[in-house]
């Protein structure tokens, strides 16, 4: 089975957490949109959804899905998003996709986050894939010489020769050579570092459920 198969496959087995007449939280990214795309079979039978960029929110309208603003909706009985990396308890960087803050933001207002990935995202420790921390572009400098100081090396990731712009106005780091054994302290510190606006390690708003795509079928993992 492709990867892109693979997404298909587990896109669609995300529809078994979609409860009827309900508000659901959507994430980011290539999974994502399989999710999305297969959503669109069950949108006489759910609300809406919230969604958590620009990307998701034309794709959810274009197939005439409902979008809510966040604000608008107090809870969120499930949260459906991929992710770049997720470890045996749950934790898991994300941001690949530069949507990383309002991830965050959608994940902690929803009481059960099922995170769709493929079992190339699945990994003993966090740290492989970069990590991508949202930050305030006046902040720059001293941001990457603190994560220096950790031992990795931070980049601003760029789009045609200038940086990336999120849907939030700000840039993006991306960071090598770490290795995050203790995802929840990490988060926590990495988010206290003035201009930090998220930083992609969702520990705090881990998964509470895994559906991990393999060429054996879907295995369901809960934390
Ligand atoms: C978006 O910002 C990310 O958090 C995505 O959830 C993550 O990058 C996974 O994306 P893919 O499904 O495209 O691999």
């Amino acid at each position: 089975m492709t990867q892109d198969e693979l997404k298909t496959l587990v896109g669609q087995a995300a529809l078994a957490y979609v409860q009827p007449n309900t508000i659901v939280g959507v994430g980011t990214g290539s999974t994502v949109n399989k999710f999305i795309d297969a959503l669109a079979s069950m949108k006489t039978q759910i609300k809406g959804a919230v969604s958590s960029s620009e990307a998701s929110t034309a794709r959810l309208k274009a197939l005439g899905i409902p979008v809510f603003d966040s604000n608008e909706v107090p809870e969120l009985a499930v949260y459906i998003d991929g992710a770049d990396e997720i470890d045996h308890h749950g934790y898991m960087v994300k941001g690949g996709g530069a949507a990383l803050t309002r991830e965050k933001i959608v994940a902690a207002q929803s009481k059960q986050f099922v995170c769709i990935v493929d079992e190339s995202k699945w990994v003993p420790v966090l740290g492989h894939f970069p990590l991508p921390v949202e930050i305030i572009p006046m902040a720059t400098q001293r941001i990457q010489a603190a994560f220096s100081q950790m031992g990795g090396h931070a980049a601003v990731r760029l789009r045609d020769g200038q940086p990336l712009v999120t849907d939030n106005g700000q840039h993006i780091l991306d960071v090598t050579g770490l290795q995050i054994s203790d995802p929840m302290a990490f988060e926590s510190a990495v988010n206290q570092w003035p201009g930090v606006v998220t930083v992609g390690v969702f520990a705090h708003q881990k998964a509470t459920t895994c559906l991990l795509a393999t060429a054996e079928g879907v295995k369901t993992m809960t934390f």
